[in-house]
């Protein structure tokens, strides 16, 4: 069943996802190589309930940490640990904030250190295609027309693999909502998208191949081929006309541009590519 908001709702869901921004830009100034995925988590669950929130992800489905932290061929779900960052990681930070009776959840990929060209490109698509999905998030579209414009993009236009194993939701006083947001699929198709409704849609992108595996721990989520994997997922609230992002990247990447142990080249290519369009 489909939830539709009302204005309060949202009103709660933004600071539900203001949360989230604050714990994923603390986690931005923090990373670092020489840190533990283990430490980030720590900040971040700090960050949440400092600011009067619960973690989402912990203990939902018996999930034990309050973060999921996938580094390099991890996809998503990552756990976690005590293995120490190093120069070249990828490393992406998925966060979930229960505030007020409403979730937030979203989460971003950043890379530490040196990075090749090639990854700069994986995440700097992988980030413009969440805005080309959310671009077809109005009233009067299908889910399948944000589906297509993300696989579109990332599969077709770069060949990279989308992953098919899991999909973006709905979102609200459960952290998992109807409907189902896949990464890939045909325009036209799918449930209709209608004010009011509250999605989370989360590209999950490998640079090589698209299927996965689950590692031993049963959550993380592996690419088959080992090559890195990007994540960047935002919050949207379907509108007529034009999508209204519930969730930012501004404290985040404003982080993410300041720490100097942090590679933000692919981030500037992005920006400069918002405006030329
Ligand atoms: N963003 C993830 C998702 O929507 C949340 C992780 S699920 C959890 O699936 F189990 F780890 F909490
Ligand atoms: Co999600």
């Amino acid at each position: 069943m489909i939830h539709y908001k009302s204005n309060a709702d949202l009103e709660i869901m933004r600071e539900s996802c203001r949360v989230v921004e604050l714990a994923l830009s603390e986690v931005a100034k923090f990373l670092k190589p020489g840190v533990t995925t283990k430490q980030a988590d720590k900040l971040a669950e700090q960050v949440i309930r400092d600011n009067k929130g619960v973690p989402s992800f912990l203990n939902y489905r018996g999930y034990p940490f309050a973060s999921c932290i996938s580094v390099n061929d991890a996809v998503v779900h990552g756990f976690p640990s005590n293995d120490v960052l190093k120069d070249g990681d990828i490393v992406s930070v998925d966060l979930g904030v229960f505030k007020n009776g409403f979730h937030g959840d979203y989460a971003y990929t950043f890379a530490l250190g040196e990075i090749s060209e090639e990854v700069q490109q994986l995440m700097r698509i992988t980030k413009e295609s969440l805005y080309k999905g959310i671009e077809k998030a109005h009233h009067g579209n299908r889910i399948g027309d944000i589906a297509f414009a993300i696989q579109d993009y990332t599969e077709r236009k770069y060949g990279y693999g989308v992953v098919r194993e899991l999909v973006g939701h709905g979102l609200g006083r459960s952290l998992h909502e109807d409907p189902q947001v896949p990464n890939f699929g045909k325009r036209g198709t799918g449930p209709k998208l209608k004010e009011g409704m509250t999605i989370a849609i989360e590209p999950m992108i490998n640079m090589g191949v698209k299927e996965v595996y689950y590692d031993t721990d049963g959550w993380t989520v592996r690419t088959k081929d080992g090559k890195p994997s990007a994540h960047y997922e935002h919050n949207v609230c379907v509108k007529k006309g034009k999508a209204e992002i519930l969730s930012s990247f501004k404290l985040i990447e404003e982080a993410e541009l300041a720490n100097e142990n942090l590679n933000s080249k692919y981030l500037q290519a992005v920006q400069q590519e918002l405006v030329e369009q």
